[in-house]
């Protein structure tokens, strides 16, 4: 059976009680020993408390790559592993576009996780005009192989990707089945020319407008080891329901 990554990303959602309540539902409703991996990523605010219960991987949905230091409003990889939360969430489009996260910034967070041993996902992806143009593969290649850069071998482990066209991220257009199998299979390819055989193994998820009723066929891809989900992922149940698709 293949092992899927659910990853839910709330984004800037749900109160701290409507968290709970999430986490109690989730609970409730999860098969004890399902083969998959479910992960939250929640605001930051959220992890420890949420951490405490341990039944699902916390992840954040953002950190700053340096330990500590001057940067107001910011939270490091050692504050977040020291509450409980196990992998951060880079490269989102939101990050990039409203917060104008380069992507040689986005280079320094994967290195500072790598250097930390703290897994994380990074995400790529293209806006609508670099599609039209025809330029979605060169530029998924430029934002992957810039981040990815000095990631060693022995870190690969740490490494998930996501890819989620941007302009299918809480739009309702999904990506359809060819654009998915093309892009999946050549960010594959990319990540064999960096790291050989070993590219094999790092999970490759889906993200964009992935619901109840797509989820079944763009889980059975064959390069797409899981999703991670937005709009979806707010209420417990119907973000479980999509598991019963894989
Ligand atoms: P969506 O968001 O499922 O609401 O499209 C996905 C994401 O941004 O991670």
């Amino acid at each position: 059976m293949r092992k899927f990554i659910l990853a839910a990303n709330w984004k800037m959602n749900l109160t701290a009680a409507e968290a709970q309540d999430w986490l109690t539902q989730f609970n409730d409703l999860v098969t004890e020993n399902s083969t998959h991996e479910f992960r939250l990523y929640a605001p930051s605010l959220f992890s420890a408390e949420l951490a405490k219960s341990n039944t699902i991987h916390i992840g954040a949905q953002n950190a700053f790559p340096s330990d500590f230091g001057a940067f107001t409003g910011e939270v490091s990889i050692p504050q977040l592993i020291s509450v409980g939360v196990k992998s951060l969430l880079i490269g989102h489009s939101e990050r990039r576009s409203y917060f104008h996260e380069s992507t040689e910034f986005i280079k320094e967070k994967v290195d500072a996780c790598c250097q930390h041993a703290f897994p994380f996902i990074l995400c790529c992806g293209e806006d609508f005009e670099t599609r039209e143009k025809d330029e979605y593969l060169s530029f998924i290649r430029n934002q992957l192989s810039t981040a990815i850069e000095q990631v060693e071998k022995e870190q690969l482990a740490l490494m998930v990707i996501a890819y989620e066209p941007i302009w299918a991220i809480g739009t309702g257009q999904t990506a359809t089945i060819d654009q998915i199998l093309e892009v999946h299979g050549y960010i594959r390819s990319v990540l064999i020319d960096f790291f050989g055989e070993l590219g094999v193994a790092v999970p490759i998820l889906y993200g964009g407008s992935v619901n109840s009723s797509n989820a079944k066929s763009i889980f059975a891809c064959p390069e797409v080891n899981g999703g991670l989900i937005g709009g979806a992922s707010l209420n417990a149940s119907v973000f479980l329901e999509l598991a019963s698709s894989l």
